[in-house]
Order: structure tokens, then sequence, then C-alpha cells
């Protein structure tokens, strides 16, 4: 079959037309891929330095996908076998562990629902405990998970929604998906003069942050947590270690929470999912995508290292 090959950690994938099919058994069987999701942690895993581990090489990467159910229908999944995943026509699922599609709903849109909406959605509602009318910073807000964030704390409840991004036209989009206030963050290391920035947009302090990049903005948000505020760390898109003092924690008895959508039970996630589809459906919740076929998988795996501001939807089939 055809599929995107991680042959050696630290490179990007290559298009395969001879790679032997996958192998059902008693739970998993061999699926069609319609679409597959390209995330930041198919890249961390390709690495070969993945906190979580790596499968060994050769393997397919591409940890979501929609795939065709054995009665036709079509159904999300982020629970593909490790060696057969998304990036190619066919790939190796529990058919249990997945979610069928509502009616109505797209396969690109749904993926922007799958592993960055899920973790968005669960940091704030689950890993915050966010509460009605508290104040909110989102950083990274023009990746899919800060967009998806900005949506998902003024759905859930927040008083004020506070984004904040290196783009100007990321900020912009986030005021017009319902944030209160936009930030700058400087294309530097200069976590003061973003703190400054973030008092002046919020004197108060933000209850809640919904952190996907660390690095220097991390610690400026938690310079800006009110008291008793909570950071939920969700990924390290600028920089995997950060000192922060330890004054700026005490004094705000300050939670930092670390997040990851492999601890999920599978009903919260299957659960969160349907949710943001039905937000989508209702009107209330948007995510924009872009479709690139597989034969340019090593295009688009470069084009998700830089941060795409769009779901990059794969599409092993030519339709
Ligand atoms: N823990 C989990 O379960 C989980 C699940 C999904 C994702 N994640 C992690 O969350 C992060 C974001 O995922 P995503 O899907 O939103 O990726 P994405 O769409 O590629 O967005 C990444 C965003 O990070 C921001 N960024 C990158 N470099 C930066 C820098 N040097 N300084 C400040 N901001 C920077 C940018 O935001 P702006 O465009 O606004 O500047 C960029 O758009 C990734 O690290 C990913 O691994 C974790």
């Amino acid at each position: 079959m055809k599929a995107a090959i991680v042959e050696s950690y630290r490179e990007r994938p290559r298009l395969r037309d001879d790679w032997p099919e996958p192998s059902g058994d008693g739970e998993r069987q061999v699926l069609a891929v319609r679409a597959a999701g390209l995330n930041p942690v198919d890249l961390h895993i390709a690495s070969g330095r993945f906190y979580a581990g790596a499968p060994p090489t050769p393997y397919v990467p591409g940890r979501e996908g929609v795939v065709e159910l054995p009665d036709g229908g079509l159904a999300w999944s982020d629970q593909l076998d490790q060696r057969f995943g998304s990036l190619a026509e066919r790939t190796l699922v529990d058919p249990a562990l997945t979610v069928p599609l509502p009616r109505g709903l797209g396969e690109a849109q749904a993926l922007c629902f799958g592993i960055a909406g899920i973790a968005a959605w669960c940091a704030l509602e689950r890993r915050a405990q966010l509460r009605p009318g508290e104040r909110v910073l989102v950083l990274g807000a023009g990746g899919l998970v800060g967009q998806i964030g900005v949506q998902a704390a003024r759905l859930l409840g927040a008083g004020r929604v506070v984004a904040a991004s290196r783009r100007t036209a990321a900020l912009e989009r986030a005021r017009a998906l319902g944030a209160d206030a936009g930030v700058a963050i400087p294309a530097a290391d200069d976590w003061e003069s973003f703190a400054a920035a973030l008092r002046q947009a919020e004197p108060d302090g933000f209850d809640v942050v919904l952190d996907p990049v660390w690095g220097a903005p991390a610690r400026a948000a938690l310079e800006n947590l009110a008291s008793g505020g909570r950071l939920v760390q969700v990924g390290n898109a600028a920089a995997p270690e950060q000192p922060i003092a330890a004054g700026t924690l005490r004094g705000r008895v300050a939670d930092v929470l670390g997040y990851t959508n492999f601890a999920l039970p599978w009903p919260v996630k299957r659960g969160a999912f349907l949710r943001m589809c039905a937000e989508h459906l209702a009107g209330n919740l948007e995510a924009p995508y872009e479709e690139v076929p597989l034969d340019r998988i090593g295009e688009a795996w470069d084009r998700q290292r830089q941060g795409p501001a769009v779901k990059l939807v794969v599409r092993p089939h030519a339709s």
C-alpha cells in the first residue's frame, strides 16, 4: 500500500508505494484511512526523543485519522497502531475505539476537534476545572490548540478571555472568535516586556492559563497569575525548558498542572470530541483546515514544523 514511512528518527517521512499491509488480530481491524490529521506530536515522536517513547523504525506515523468502518460509516480515532499510523492508505485500529462522525460533519473538519481540540477542551474543563466567570489567558492563540482554546474558554463560561500570539493576524482572528483582548508575544525571549503587556491587558491577573508553548511566554504568564491561579502545561512549542523563580509560584499560591491527552480515559475523549462536533454544527465553534495529498507529505511535514495556523489534513486517496 501507499504510506509515509519514518525510516530513521529526525528525518522527515518518505513516501513508499510498496509498504506491506498491516494484519488484523482479534480486536483490531485493517481499515481504510479517509483522512489523517497532522499534529506536532507526530514530529515529536519521529524525533526519537518524545517523552512518551517512539516505535522502532521503520514505521508509519500519524496518531489520528478518520477511517471507514466495516459498515461503511466514517469514524475518528487517535487509538491507531503505533507502527501502522494514519499516514497510509490503511491503518490498524479496534473499531470499538473509534467515534462515528455526527451526520453533517466532514472528515477534515472533524479532525480539528481530535488531538488538538481535545487538548484545548480537556485542559480547560478537566485539568484547570475552569469555573464560570474566571479570567483566562490563552498562549499560542494562533495554533490549533490556541484557536480552539479561545472558543472553548468562552463556551465553558469564562468571564474574560485574553489571547496571546506572535502573529497579528492570529490576534485579530482570536478577537473574531470571542477573545476580549489580544496581546502580542515578542519575537525575542523578552519575558519582561510580555509580562508588562499582560499586566496592562488584565491588571487583576489570570485565574487560568492555557499554555501550549512554555518558554519565556509561560514565565511571563506565571508572573500574571492571580492568587490561586492555574497554568495548564499542554505543550512546549516555544521551548522545552524555562527557569521559573520559586517565589513566583509561592507568592501566588499557583498551580502548574501537567496535561496530556494520553492520560484521558477513552470515554472522556469521546465525550469532548462529540461535544466540540455538536458545538461546531450549532455554529459555536470553528477551526480552519487545509487538505494535502499524501504524495506531498514531506512538504506538509515541514509546514507542520513551522506552525501552519490551520489543521493540515492529509488525504491518502486521490478524490
Ligand atoms: N499535551 C497534549 O496532549 C497535547 C495535545 C495536542 C497538542 N499538544 C502540544 O501543544 C502545542 C501546540 O499544538 P498545536 O496543535 O496547536 O500546534 P500548532 O497548530 O502547530 O501551533 C503551534 C503554535 O505554537 C506557537 N509557537 C510556536 N513557536 C513559538 C515560539 N517560539 N514562541 C511563542 N509561540 C510559539 C505558535 O502560536 P502563534 O501562531 O500564536 O504565535 C504556533 O502557531 C504543541 O507543542 C503540541 O505538541 C499537546
